[in-house]
């Protein structure tokens, strides 16, 4: 729509690359002795993160993507999340680490860490940039969070706004500037 907003920067590429490491090593002390990672993003917010962790990860990995559709902006708690674009590889048997941007209702990974879980992965975790814990309407947690972040509106680092501003080396967060919403 033709909102008119503005982005502010909440956590700078600086602290993202510094915490983009120290998870790197701790999944990869975490997963140590593996010959058979299998690094999972979710399209697409997670592109931006994958890319930056998997170069953190001191361990042989494969990389696959598996796109899984939104739900759109219905509020129930039953909502459900479908597979778009399944995985390429096979994952019966191996270990496997699941890497989304954000965790929010966690409707998308509780589902689609159980559907992965069907395919009998020797072990699968989850690693999430953020983690907006208010919102949550699901009981599920990654094994390994970046920030957890309040309930605000974030946008860069891979995260859209409509689209939008995936590209943004920072994460910020939208402020809307409509007048019904001003600040007085
Ligand atoms: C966003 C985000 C997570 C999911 C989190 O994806 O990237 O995948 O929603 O929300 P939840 O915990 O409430 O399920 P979106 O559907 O916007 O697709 P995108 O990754 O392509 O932006
Ligand atoms: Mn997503
Ligand atoms: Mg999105």
């Amino acid at each position: 729509d033709g909102r008119v907003y503005e982005i502010s920067q909440m956590i700078s590429a600086k602290r993202i690359a510094a915490r983009v490491e120290a998870l790197g090593a701790e999944i990869s002390d975490s997963f140590e002795g593996t010959d058979r990672l299998v690094v999972i993003g979710l399209l697409r917010g997670s592109f931006v993160f994958i890319a930056d962790l998997i170069r953190e990860i001191s361990l042989p990995c494969e990389v696959d993507f598996l796109e899984a559709s939104s739900y759109g902006n219905t509020t129930t708690s039953s909502r459900e999340v479908r597979i778009l674009k399944d995985l390429r590889g096979n994952i019966g048997g191996r270990d496997v680490l699941v890497v989304e941007d954000i965790v929010d209702t966690g409707h998308t990974i509780s589902q689609v860490m159980e559907f992965l879980r069907s395919r009998g992965p020797r072990r699968i975790e989850c690693c999430a940039m953020l983690d907006k814990p208010s919102r949550r309407e699901v009981d599920v947690h990654a094994k390994w969070t970046g920030f957890e972040i309040p309930d605000r509106f974030v946008v860069g680092y891979g995260l859209d706004f409509a689209q939008n501003h995936r590209n943004l080396p920072y994460i910020g967060t939208v402020r809307f500037l409509d007048s019904s919403e001003e600040e007085r």
